[in-house]
């Protein structure tokens, strides 16, 4: 476990940027091929808004998850927009922004092939709703084809910021808007900082979530802890992924040492 935490600060720090993108993308594609419960839609450490939120009955299981997605559309001109999911994991953030804001149409992508797979067939039928494959550094879309570009928890993820943030700019059409989460280490806030400093991106929204994702965090404890606990094998490295109480994560969150932000820019 000492070594998984050693990994994880050096590539978290910026090192290795070619190996953390293969590590990330085979990481998920193994999940998404062992991991095939279709309750599990989401695969954020999630994020307990203070203020009150209106769910589903069925949508209640996933409240913790659903919290940072609705954090990072609730007041943008959503209704009628082309919306870029990057990043977009099993697509239950994706298709509640789908359900809920009644974009024109909603396209989740995903580095990772067999997650796409596992996105599609979880959201089947859902309209204007769609995944493909396609990588955050690279993005298979023409130049001002969105009108948002959505982006949770997954850049930590990227081998470089800056190329993500410049394709994030190409894709975005003037006035279009980039709605941004995720983590940093305290030593990793600088360089973030600076790739989100696009020319053409103009910050608009800044906050720091930590207190909500500490409090998601401690709301999930249980279900993940049925899951990880089936695993006697994985259990250590599962409990460190998932950010379970007493992982690196979990203290880093509650100590301050790991941001957990959100951004909200405009291109110009
Ligand atoms: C922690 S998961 C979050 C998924 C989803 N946003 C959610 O909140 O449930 C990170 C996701 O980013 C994806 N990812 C990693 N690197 C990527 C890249 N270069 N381009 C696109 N997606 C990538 C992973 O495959 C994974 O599905």
């Amino acid at each position: 476990m000492a070594m998984f935490q050693r990994l994880l600060r050096a590539t978290e720090s910026g090192a290795m940027p070619g190996p953390r993108r293969w590590l990330w993308k085979h990481w998920y594609n193994l999940m998404s091929r062992r991991w095939d419960d279709a309750a599990w839609g989401f695969m954020n450490y999630g994020y307990l808004p203070p203020e009150p939120l209106t769910l589903s009955p069925a949508e209640e299981t996933d409240r913790p998850f659903i919290g940072l997605y609705h954090q990072a559309v609730a007041g943008l001109p959503v209704a009628g927009a082309r919306v870029l999911e990057v990043g977009a994991g099993r697509g239950g953030g994706a298709a509640y922004v789908a359900r809920h804001f009644a974009p024109a149409e909603l396209v989740g992508v995903d580095l990772s092939a067999d997650t796409v797979a596992r996105a599609a067939a979880l959201h089947a039928g859902q309209p204007g709703l769609r995944f493909q494959q396609g990588d955050a550094e690279a993005l298979p879309f023409p130049d001002a084809s969105f009108d948002i570009v959505l982006n949770i928890e997954s850049s930590h993820c990227y081998g470089s910021m800056d190329r993500f943030v410049a394709e994030v700019a190409r894709v975005l059409r003037p006035g279009g808007w980039f709605t941004w989460a995720d983590m940093r280490s305290q030593a990793m806030l600088p360089s973030l900082e600076a790739s989100l400093a696009h020319p053409s991106l103009a910050l608009c929204a800044s906050a720091s979530l930590n207190a909500g994702v500490v409090a998601a965090l401690d709301a999930a404890e249980a279900r993940k802890g049925d899951a990880v606990n089936r695993q006697r094998l994985l259990r250590p490295l599962l409990r460190e992924f998932a950010g379970m109480q007493g992982s690196l994560l979990y203290r880093g969150l509650r100590a301050g040492q790991v941001q957990y932000l959100a951004r909200r820019l405009q291109r110009v």
